[in-house]
C-alpha cells in the first residue's frame, strides 16, 4: 500500500471574490500534492471556505440577502470560489465548506470535549477587537492602538464569553517552535516566540454572544463558537473527526503539511498545536508559512481597491502559464511584488524562447532530417556528456528543492538543463550534419533522440506545475504514459530508440507587450463596468393617460425592405417598410450609433403608423419605429423593439 500524504490549504473567507494572493496559495498546494501522486503517494489534498463570523454576517446584512445565500453565491455562483478552482485546474480530492452539517455538529462535539476536559471555562472577555480580522487583540498586542495584523481601527469589547486555555500550553507551544521543524521557514518562528510568546501567552476568547452567525453552542444557548476555532478543526472534520461523513482520520491523520499565508501563521502554530493538544490528536507535522503576493509594495485587498483578478490573467494567458509564473518568480517563503510586465516576461522568457523553442526546433528537426521518426543507429560524443550528465541528476536537484517546498528552485533546476539543451544545438550543429547524412546519420539521430529526452525529463518534473501544457509537450516528443513517471524522470534513455514525434501547435506563444497589457487594462476595465448596478433605469414614469388616447395610437408590425444611412446626417437611418398595406412606407429614425443599416434588413419591427408625416433632411417620415431606451454605467442604449419574424406585416400592436 502507497505511503499516505495530508496536504491542505487555508479555508478561504467568502466574503469577497478571490484574487491573485489566494491563488498563489491554492496553486502552490497544487503543484505539491500533483507532485506527491507522480512521486506515488496516496494523496489526500483538502482545500475549502470558512464560512462563519461576524464580517460574513455584516456582509450579508448590506446585501440584504440571509448569511447562506450571500456565501453560496460567492462559494458555488458563477465565478466563484468553485468555478476558480476549476479554471486553475486544482486538483482537491475534497472541499470542505464550515457550514457543512457534518462539520458544524463535529464542531459542538470537539467544543464540550474541551470544555470537559476542563480547557474551555466561562469568563468575561474585556478587550479589542478587529472585524476585518476576526481576531481579539489585548491592549499590549496593538500597535499605535490598531490591529497589529492589518493595521485598522479596533473596538472595545466586553461580553460573557468562554475561553481555551492556551496559556496552560505556552512552554509546550514554545519548544514545539524552538526545537523543532514543526514551522517553517525557521525566520517565522522567531516572530512568533517574540512577538506572542514571550510577551506571555494569555488565553484566547472562544466564544461570542453578539452575533449568531456561527455553530451554536450546544450546552449554552446565545454563544456561538469563535470562528477559529471552527476553522482550525476543519482539518480534521474533512477527514471524519467527530462525524461519520468520512472514514479517513486514521489514515491521513495527522497532515504532513498545511500551507498557510503568514499573517495566519499565528493560528496555525501556536493556537492550534494547543487545540490539538486539548482534545488528545497528534499535531500536523509542519505548518508551512508563505509570503505575500504585493501590488505597489502592500497587500493586496479589496478594500484598498488593488486586487488583481486571477480570471482575467488566465483566460489572457492560459492557466498553465498563469501557474508557472506564480510559482517560478516568486519565493514561496517570502512576499513578492506582483506585476503584469513581470508575468509576460516570465511567459516569454522561460516559456516561449526556452521550453517552447526547444520542443518546436527538436521536432520540427525530428521530422525534417528523419520524417519524423527517429531510426535506431547511434553515435555518442564527448559532446553529449555535460548535457546527459546534467539531465540525470535533474531530478534528485529537483526532488530536493521540492522537499523544501522551494519551487522557485525547483523550477530553476529544470530551466538549467533546458538553457544547457538549446546550448547543445547550438553546439552540435544539427543542420550542419544533416548535409551529410550517409556519414552523420547515426549521430545526429542521437543528437536528436538526446534532445528528446532532456524534454522528456523536464516534461516529468514540470507535470505538477503545467499539467495540461506537459500532456500536449508529451504527445508531441511520442512520450507515452509509460515514460512520464517519477520512475523515468530518473533513466536517461526510457524513450524507444525509434521515436516518432508529432509536429503540433506551438505550445507557448511569445506574448506581444503592448498588446497584453492594453488587453488588460480593457479587461480590468469591462469587469469593473460589470461590477457597478448592470441598468440605471429611469425611475420617472410617464403621466397617465385614458384608454381611450392610448387606444388611438395606430400600432404595427413593420417589415424592412430597405434602410440607408441618410447622406450628411450621422444620425439617421431612411428605413423603407411593408407596412401590409401595399404601399411601400418610409420612416426616418435616428438610430445610426446604434445598428449598421444593412443589419436590419429583413427584421420585423413595430412602428407607430397614425403620426402625421414631418420632414427630416429633405426626406419625409411617416410614423415612428419603437424601441427601449435605458442608461448603463452612465451611456445611454437603445434596442429597437425586434418582433418575430412570424409576425406578418400590419399586424396590430396593442
Ligand atoms: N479563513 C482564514 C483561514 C482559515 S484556515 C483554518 C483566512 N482566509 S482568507 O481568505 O482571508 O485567506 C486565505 C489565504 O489567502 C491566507 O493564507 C492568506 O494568507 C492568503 N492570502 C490572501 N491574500 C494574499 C496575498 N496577497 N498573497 C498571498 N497570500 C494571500 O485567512
Amino acid at each position: 500500500m502507497s505511503e499516505k500524504f495530508y496536504i491542505t490549504t487555508p479555508i478561504y473567507y467568502p466574503s469577497d471574490k478571490l484574487h491573485i494572493g489566494h491563488t498563489y496559495c491554492t496553486v502552490a498546494t497544487d503543484a505539491m500534492a500533483r507532485y506527491k501522486r507522480l512521486q506515488g503517494y496516496d494523496v489526500m489534498f483538502l482545500t475549502g471556505t470558512d464560512e462563519h463570523g461576524q464580517k460574513i454576517e455584516d456582509r450579508a446584512k448590506e446585501a440584504g440577502v440571509t448569511p447562506q445565500a450571500f456565501v453560496d453565491k460567492i462559494v458555488t455562483g458563477p465565478k466563484g470560489v468553485v468555478d476558480l478552482w476549476k479554471l486553475m485546474n486544482i486538483s482537491n480530492d475534497r472541499f470542505i465548506r464550515t457550514t457543512d452539517g457534518y462539520h458544524v455538529s463535529a464542531i459542538q462535539k470537539i467544543f464540550k470535549k474541551m470544555h470537559d476536559n476542563g480547557d474551555i471555562y466561562k469568563g468575561k472577555y474585556v478587550g479589542k477587537y478587529c472585524k476585518p480580522c476576526e481576531s481579539f487583540w489585548t491592549e499590549s498586542q496593538l500597535v499605535d492602538g490598531k490591529c497589529p495584523d492589518c493595521g485598522r481601527e479596533v473596538q472595545d469589547a466586553e461580553e460573557e464569553a468562554y475561553f481555551f486555555r492556551l496559556s496552560k500550553y505556552a512552554d509546550r507551544v514554545q519548544h514545539l517552535l524552538e526545537d523543532t521543524d514543526f514551522l517553517q521557514p525557521r525566520s517565522r518562528v522567531h516572530e512568533m516566540v517574540n512577538n506572542f510568546i514571550k510577551p506571555g501567552l494569555e488565553d484566547l476568547c472562544v466564544s461570542r454572544t453578539s452575533f449568531t452567525w456561527g455553530v451554536p453552542v450546544d450546552f449554552d444557548p446565545g454563544h456561538v463558537v469563535y470562528v477559529w476555532v471552527d476553522a482550525l478543526f476543519n482539518y480534521t472534520t474533512a477527514l471524519g473527526y467527530q462525524n461519520d461523513e468520512y472514514q479517513d482520520f486514521d489514515a491521513f491523520w495527522p497532515a504532513d503539511v498545511h500551507f498557510v499565508g503568514k499573517e495566519i501563521v499565528r493560528f496555525h502554530s501556536i493556537s492550534w498545536p494547543a487545540m490539538c493538544w486539548s482534545v488528545g490528536i497528534p499535531l500536523p507535522k509542519h505548518v508551512f508559512g508563505h509570503g505575500w503576493l504585493l501590488l505597489d509594495g502592500g497587500k493586496m485587498s479589496k478594500s484598498k481597491g488593488n486586487v488583481v483578478d486571477p480570471y482575467i490573467l488566465a483566460e489572457q494567458f492560459g492557466t498553465d502559464a498563469l501557474r508557472f509564473f506564480l510559482l517560478r518568480t516568486f519565493p514561496f517563503g517570502s512576499d513578492g511584488n506582483f506585476s503584469n510586465e513581470l508575468l509576460i516576461n516570465t511567459i516569454n522568457v522561460d516559456l516561449a524562447n526556452d521550453l517552447g523553442n526547444l520542443v518546436s526546433r527538436t521536432t520540427a528537426m525530428v521530422g525534417k532530417y528523419f520524417g519524423g521518426t527517429l531510426p535506431a543507429a547511434r553515435q555518442a560524443d564527448p559532446l553529449d556528456d555535460d548535457l546527459l550528465a546534467q539531465a540525470s541528476a535533474l531530478r534528485g536537484n529537483y526532488e530536493e528543492q521540492m522537499e523544501k517546498y522551494a519551487f522557485q528552485n525547483a523550477l530553476a533546476e529544470v530551466f538549467k538543463v533546458i538553457s544547457r539543451a538549446n546550448k547543445y544545438i547550438d553546439e552540435t550543429m544539427p543542420w550542419v550534419l544533416s548535409r551529410d547524412m550517409e556519414a552523420n546519420g547515426a549521430r545526429l539521430a542521437t543528437v536528436m533522440y538526446n534532445l528528446l529526452e532532456v524534454t522528456r525529463i523536464c516534461g516529468v518534473l514540470l507535470q505538477p506545475f503545467m499539467p495540461e501544457r506537459m500532456e500536449r509537450l508529451f504527445a508531441q516528443i511520442g512520450a507515452d504514459e509509460g515514460v512520464r513517471t517519477w520512475d523515468s524522470a530518473a533513466r536517461f534513455g526510457a524513450l524507444p530508440a525509434e521515436v516518432s514525434v508529432v509536429k503540433g501547435e506551438n505550445l507557448f506563444p511569445r506574448v506581444d507587450v503592448e498588446q497584453a497589457l492594453a488587453a488588460l487594462d480593457a479587461a480590468a476595465e469591462a469587469a469593473k463596468r460589470a461590477a457597478l448596478p448592470p441598468v440605471e433605469v429611469e425611475p420617472q414614469l410617464e403621466e397617465s393617460v385614458d384608454f381611450d388616447t392610448f387606444c388611438s395610437c395606430d400600432l404595427r408590425a413593420v417589415k424592412v425592405k430597405d434602410c440607408q444611412a441618410v447622406k450628411k446626417s450621422n444620425k439617421l437611418l431612411c428605413f423603407t417598410l411593408d407596412d401590409g398595406t401595399g404601399t411601400d412606407r418610409q420612416i426616418l429614425s435616428g438610430i445610426a450609433a446604434y445598428y449598421k443599416p444593412e443589419e436590419l434588413i429583413g427584421k420585423t419591427l413595430a412602428a407607430i403608423v397614425n403620426l402625421p408625416a414631418r420632414k427630416m433632411m429633405g426626406k419625409e417620415s411617416c410614423g415612428m419605429l419603437l424601441s427601449a431606451v435605458h442608461t448603463e454605467h452612465g451611456e445611454e442604449k437603445l434596442h429597437l423593439l425586434i418582433l418575430d419574424d412570424a409576425i406578418p406585416a400590419g399586424a396590430k400592436v396593442c
